[in-house]
């Protein structure tokens, strides 16, 4: 297939609430024409080679959606006979399954049932019924103020889930947190990297990803990629390129946890992600993490995801853990950055007093903080 090329595509990389500075700064790296933080994500504009690298290099967004009209809308009649007009041949797939998901605030048009059904029926007339086994497609129409913006999503399932996750521990990390954890806790990303309660390895494994420089999109497919907009030789290079860059061997990351079944996952996933002999996962309680009682040198940071106590299990259980691990961090020698994921910022005092909040967050509804600083010696 050939992608029927327009000059500039008009994408929407959506995050998760308070990451748009960092996914902005991710986005720049790639040389857009224009990105603009908004509320939510990043408003970019660039050609169809940044429509392929922001599937292939953003490891913050979580949806990408390419907006592919604007115009008036007050009748639903109309909507339908202006969604037939549109080229969605060049968007979509041919006999695309298009599933239609309506959104409507302060305008004439409220019923988003309405809307999605006259939507659909529209796109059909141009790019005609699904196809038994038809690649699966979204598009979104938000009527705000009666104006309608109908776009695509282009990633299909949410751009955090790598591919490499496939083994899951208790409560575990979304991809995309984790990777914003270890920017936002400043990790240098050359010195070692402990995490002394690592689940299924989610940080530790972003943490190898980020110090190489390896690409979050490159194991998976995306939804564009079933459609006119995707260009194999085009992905293919783009892909050799971010590999090749990639630095061969991530500093030391030492991960371990108290349980068993963790461990097993972390090292499975660690070996999907291709980072085996980045990672130095072991099976120890707190107390006896490699990481903390035999520190590797030069200091770096300690990132880590303790449990919340609201997914596991109560709060005044947790505090002797976060006190314990205080206790381990004051031990440490030299000044080591330390990233904690919590849900109860109370806890981050416990750990190291002075720590600062540097992220606050939302994971399916659980409100979340990063705090970060620096052990004190
Ligand atoms: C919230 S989960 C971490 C999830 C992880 N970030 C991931 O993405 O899978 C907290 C982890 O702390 C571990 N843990 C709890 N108490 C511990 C202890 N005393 N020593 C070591 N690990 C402990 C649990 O086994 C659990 O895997």
């Amino acid at each position: 297939m050939v992608a029927v090329m327009q000059k500039h595509y008009d994408l929407f990389l959506a995050c998760a609430p308070g990451l748009e500075p960092l996914l902005h700064d991710e986005v720049l790296a790639l040389r857009p024409v224009s990105a603009v933080a908004e509320p939510g994500g990043v408003a970019v504009r660039g050609g169809l080679d940044l429509l392929h690298r922001v599937h292939l290099e953003l490891g913050l967004a979580l949806r990408a959606q390419l907006t592919v009209d604007r115009s008036a809308a007050t009748r639903l009649d109309h909507l339908a006979t202006h969604a037939a007009t549109l080229p969605w041949h060049a968007w979509l797939p041919v006999g695309a399954n298009v599933t239609v998901r309506a959104h409507a605030r302060g305008s004439r048009l409220y019923h988003t049932g309405a809307i999605a059904e006259r939507v659909a029926a529209g796109i059909a007339v141009r790019l005609g019924p699904p196809r038994a086994g038809g690649s699966e497609q979204t598009v979104y129409a938000r009527i705000v103020d009666d104006h309608c913006a109908l776009s695509i999503d282009t990633g299909g399932e949410p751009l955090h889930r790598r591919g490499y996750r496939q083994a899951t521990a208790k409560a575990p990390l979304r991809e995309d947190l984790a990777r914003a954890a270890l920017i936002a806790s400043g990790w240098d990303r050359k010195t070692p990297l402990v995490d002394p309660m690592c689940g299924s390895g989610t940080i530790a494994i972003e943490g190898a990803w980020l110090a190489r420089g390896i690409p979050p999109g490159h194991l998976r497919r995306f939804a564009f990629m079933d459609g006119p907009l995707f260009d194999p030789e085009r992905w293919r290079l783009a892909r050799e390129r971010a590999l090749d860059k990639a630095l061969p061997a991530a500093p030391p990351i030492l991960a371990s946890d108290r349980d068993a079944g963790a461990i097993a996952a972390a090292n499975a996933n660690a070996a999907r992600a291709g980072v085996t002999a980045d990672l130095d996962c072991a099976c120890a309680a707190l107390g006896h993490a490699p990481g903390l009682r035999r520190p590797p040198s030069p200091p770096g940071a300690v990132v880590t995801n303790p449990p919340w106590g609201r997914r596991l299990g109560g709060k005044q259980p947790l505090r002797p853990l976060y006190q314990s691990l205080g206790t381990r961090l004051k031990e440490l020698p030299g000044r080591w950055r330390v990233g904690l994921v919590l849900a109860d910022p109370d806890f981050a005092r416990d750990v190291v007093p002075g720590l600062k909040s540097a992220l606050m967050t939302d994971a399916g509804g659980t409100k979340i903080y990063l705090f970060a600083g620096t052990t004190r010696r």
